[in-house]
């Protein structure tokens, strides 16, 4: 009797699932073939093949369609491949759209307060919070202390033996954990050490090991587990040291004995229109700390890797920053970078060219017809619930968009070629209401970083270094191996 009831069940349950995995193939969707339970997320839920990886094939498989069909675990879900569908789902349709498919569990009460992961109203204040203390205004106010990182920065960088192989990653990191220490709290994070507490902090939610992979996995891809597996992102040493040292600075600033130009003033200056409790404050405050340390030094190590790989385009970056140098009596202004367009050209193709996120996903909030697909007789409406990925990495690396996309060249941003091609070809920044609000400030600290370090080093690859191979473990576009350079002093450009 057992075991026929045992024999009924999984009978079942297999018509059920093969039921469920031909969703998209009822309805007239391409798609790539699910495995059973996993979905197409077999070996992402393995660590066997970067999600990006994926995503590529999906898009150059199914090219003449503007959207495919996949299951994340056992839960039909779209990825957009067209820009013109793309835009629709994150501005013109925003409201159908307009929760991010992420989930952090309710203790992760700093990640909370950050709006990336909040939604409805509740999103709407945070962002309304969040917005006010990243203005461009803002970011020039900063200027001075990011400088005096970039310095630091290059004096250590100075520091290495000759032909030394230098890890691009790590001081990229120490960069941008710095910067955002002093711009923040004005605080001296001693990243330039060997020993360095706040960079050993920041790799406590990135780094590419098994268990924060296996966090980000279902923060990231299937957040439908976080209702069974309660997983923290911020580390409970993290959330408390990043407390302390928030109530430690507001006691100081309260007493009056220090004056600071930084993020956690601009937001004690709001704490009483926008009603904010100490969370909340130490919330933006971790929000920019975790947004800014690891996003921006993916991008500004990769971009020292294509400017290592194409030495000709180091070589006249590092020829206009002298020439505008020059022009304004050797010294570094905000101006000077913010306007510095040819660097703007180098960093923006460095974006399109190795793009260090793979995307966003969304959520279906409010049913959703899709556009018409060749072969099918009427369109599909789209369920609210529907996961929808909008992977705006595969689009910026299309020929159909991007004409021969594995060359590199900053002439694909002057304006006249950007006129010429569809605006959401390439948004590393995403767009629509909910793009990232510190666009401004993360590509000031990217093109301050690179002025920096080609101003004054010739960047080569290490023999050690290894080819470029996407890490299984990485929530980012990370290379396995890492990068290995070595960086030598320039005498003249
Ligand atoms: C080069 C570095 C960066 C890249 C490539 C980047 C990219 C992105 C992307 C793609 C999104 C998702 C937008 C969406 O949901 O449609 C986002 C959201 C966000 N980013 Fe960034 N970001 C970077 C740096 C920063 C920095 C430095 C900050 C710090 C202030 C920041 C703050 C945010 C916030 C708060 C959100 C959530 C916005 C919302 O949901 O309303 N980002 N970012």
């Amino acid at each position: 009797m057992f075991l026929f009831f045992v024999i009924a069940l999984l009978s079942l349950s297999y018509l059920w699932l093969r039921h469920r995995y031909s969703y998209w193939e009822r309805r007239g969707v391409k798609g790539p073939k699910p495995i059973f339970i996993f979905g197409n997320l077999f070996k992402q839920l393995t660590f066997q093949e970067h999600i990006s990886v994926a995503h590529k094939r999906w898009h150059n498989t199914y090219n003449d369609v503007p959207y495919v069909g996949f299951y994340k675990l056992l839960q039909p879900a779209v990825m957009i491949r067209d820009p013109e569908l793309q835009r629709e789902v994150l501005v013109k349709s925003f409201m159908n759209f307009h929760t991010n498919d992420v989930s952090v569990p309710d203790e992760d009460v700093l990640l909370k307060a950050n709006p990336f992961f909040s939604s409805g109203e509740e999103w709407r204040q945070s962002r309304a919070l969040f917005g006010t203390f990243f203005s461009a205004n803002k970011i020039r106010s900063v200027f001075p202390a990011m400088l005096k990182v970039g310095t630091e920065w290059e004096q250590y960088v100075r520091s290495f033996k000759p032909n030394s192989a230098i890890d691009a990653k790590n001081i990229c990191s120490r960069f941008t954990t710095e910067t955002m220490l002093r711009c923040t709290f004005s605080i001296d994070g001693k990243s330039f050490q060997e020993e360095s507490e706040f960079l050993d902090m920041g790799k406590l939610v990135f780094s590419p090991d098994f268990i924060t992979a296996l966090k980000l996995m279902v923060n990231f891809f299937v957040p439908v587990l976080q209702k069974f597996i309660k997983v923290s992102t911020v580390p409970k040493v993290m959330e408390k040291r990043f407390m302390d040292i928030v109530r430690n600075q507001i006691k100081i600033r309260d007493s009056g004995s220090v004056q600071c130009e930084d993020v956690l003033q601009f937001v004690l200056n709001g704490r009483e229109k926008y009603e904010m409790s100490e969370i909340q404050i130490a919330g933006i405050c971790v929000g920019f700390f975790v947004e800014a340390y690891e996003t921006s030094a993916n991008v500004l190590s990769s971009a020292l890797y294509q400017l290592a790989k194409h030495p000709h385009i180091q070589d006249e970056l590092a020829r206009r920053i002298q020439e505008s140098l020059d022009a304004n009596n050797n010294e570094i202004t905000y101006d000077l970078i913010y306007k510095h367009e040819y660097l703007e050209k180098v960093a923006l193709e460095c974006m399109r060219i190795q793009p260090t996120f793979f995307g966003i996903q969304k959520l279906c909030t409010k049913a959703y017809q899709m556009p018409i697909l060749p072969g099918q007789t009427e369109p599909v409406t789209i369920p609210a619930g529907t996961p929808v990925l909008v992977p705006f990495a595969t689009v910026q690396q299309d020929p159909e968009h991007h004409n021969d996309p594995d060359f590199f060249n900053p002439e694909r941003f002057s304006p006249e070629q950007k006129a010429q091609r569809h605006k959401s070809a390439f948004m590393p920044f995403s767009d629509g209401p909910r793009m990232c609000i510190g666009m401004h400030l993360a590509m000031f600290n990217y093109k301050m970083g690179l002025f920096q370090m080609i101003r004054n080093f010739d960047i080569k690859f290490h023999p050690s270094h290894k080819p470029f191979q996407l890490h299984p473990m990485s929530f980012f576009n990370i290379s396995k191996d890492g990068i290995k350079l070595i960086f030598t002093p320039r005498k003249t450009v």
